[in-house]
């Protein structure tokens, strides 16, 4: 016999149901405008890359690579394949292909899904959404505070006060690797205190040593040597540069030495934003980005510099979800209930009219099994989100009225010619 037990969604991928949507779009809407108020388009690159690409691109010594990635082999082909776990990667791979920086460089932006698998938590899942924003071609300094400096705007358009800002740099490829041998020759010289994470990693990325959340190893963490110390004059400059920028508009700002990101194609600045309060619980960040000035050479492509930042929605959006509610738009202009044959017949064509002028409609819609009382479609039409009723019954049928409700703020219903009623309604949404 067929089962029939019921399916449940994947472990740390979350449905949003449509109470939910309304908000997650409502944000959305906010981050378009946003985002084009400084210059960036939407590009979108396929959701699966080959796995090869993370791994490169992202580093083979990364927490994401190492046991976070969802990958697959193609049943069909044999290609080795991998949900995306983040976008920069995707978007360098396809600027490449499209010669997209060819004539000049790009602002260019993705939302949507990515996939990591995490230990789910709250704040954390293995299905979340983030927006990525990409500069790619700019070289200079201005750029990476620009997009603090946006970042900034965004949190108080959003109506988020408590977060931080954080900030590091890690110099070029010549400063990290002299560093990375001090790092070894110091991690060797304690190999004994050593975790099994961090013996694994020692050779191949030492610097992930430091991020480690080991509690017994903090003090030998604490103790050593700091990128800081093997940065060369251009790099120290090009830092101080970014914080000037930054303080002489006034953002706050702190340097963080171990501030290190998860992701190894980062070069020069680095910077996350942390929010304070303990609303994501352990997973504060709602923001990471930096500069990967070596990433498209290391895909393949000409030597591009770029920079850029993903913001998590899933954590946006618990923390901004109570000021986002407080200006919800309605989920449609109008609902049309009905009683009696002719009323439905009525209510049909009136629909289909205040469409027409441009309203979004609901009509009352089980007329086949009767259309259930005033009172039942009254409440399905509050329950719908829609500013007003529009209510046709047989009174209103026989004297050609409709009678419109207010739906939100309590004022009074009117009963008004049929043929006034799209005329009214219009002003009324509109304010006038
Ligand atoms: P990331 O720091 O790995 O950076 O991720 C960016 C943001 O995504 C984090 O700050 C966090 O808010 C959110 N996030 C990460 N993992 C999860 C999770 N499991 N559940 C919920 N939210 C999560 C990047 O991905 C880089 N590609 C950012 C970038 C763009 N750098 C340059 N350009």
């Amino acid at each position: 016999m067929m089962s029939t037990e019921k399916f449940t969604a994947v472990k740390g991928m979350n449905d949003i149901l449509p109470d939910d949507a309304a908000l997650w779009e409502q944000l959305e809407e906010i981050l378009r405008g946003w985002l084009k108020s400084y210059g960036y388009r939407n590009m979108r690159a396929p959701i699966l890359e080959k796995t090869g690409l993370f791994a490169r691109g992202i580093g083979a010594f990364t927490d994401v690579v190492e046991k976070e990635m969802f990958s697959f082999v193609d049943r069909l082909n044999g290609d080795d394949l991998t949900l995306r776990t983040e976008f920069t990667a995707g978007v360098v791979r396809a600027a490449i292909e499209s010669n997209l920086t060819y004539n000049g460089p790009q602002r260019v932006y993705s939302m949507g899904p990515v996939f990591r698998h995490e230990r789910p938590q709250k704040g954390r899942y293995r299905q979340f959404h983030q927006l990525s924003v990409e500069s790619l071609g700019f070289a200079g300094a201005d750029m990476d505070a620009e997009l603090m400096v946006m970042l900034r705007d965004l949190w108080d358009e959003l109506g988020l006060t408590d977060v931080r800002l954080e900030l590091n740099t890690l110099g070029v490829a010549a400063e990290r690797a002299a560093h990375r041998e001090a790092l070894i020759a110091y991690f060797e010289a304690h190999a004994e205190l050593l975790d099994e994470d961090a013996r694994r990693r020692l050779h191949g990325n030492p610097l992930r040593i430091l991020d480690t959340k080991n509690p017994a190893m903090q003090d030998l963490v604490n103790g050593a040597p700091r990128l800081v110390d093997y940065l060369g004059a251009e790099s120290s400059a090009r830092f101080a540069h970014v914080q000037r920028l930054l303080s002489d508009v006034g953002i706050a700002f702190t340097v963080n030495p171990r501030l290190v990101r998860g992701l190894d194609y980062y070069s020069h600045t680095v910077f996350e934003w942390i929010v304070n309060s303990d609303t994501l619980g352990s997973q504060g960040t709602i923001c990471g980005g930096g500069r990967y000035d070596g990433l498209t050479e290391l895909l393949g492509g000409k030597a591009t510099p770029a920079v850029g930042f993903a913001i998590g929605l899933e954590r946006l959006l618990l923390l901004t979800q109570d000021y986002l509610k407080q200006d919800l738009a309605p989920a449609c202009d109008v609902y049309v209930l009905h009683q009696g044959e002719l009323a439905a017949r009525a209510a049909f064509a009136s629909a289909h009219q205040l469409r027409q002028i441009g309203l979004s409609v609901v009509l009352h819609c089980d007329a086949a099994q009767g259309a259930g009382s005033f009172k039942s479609q009254m409440k399905k039409a509050d329950a719908s989100g829609a500013a007003y009723a529009v209510i046709l019954g047989e009174d209103e049928v026989a004297n050609r009225t409709v009678t419109i409700k207010p739906l939100r703020d309590g004022a009074e219903q009117v009963t008004i010619d049929a043929a006034q009623a799209a005329t009214y309604l219009m002003q009324k949404i509109a304010g006038v």
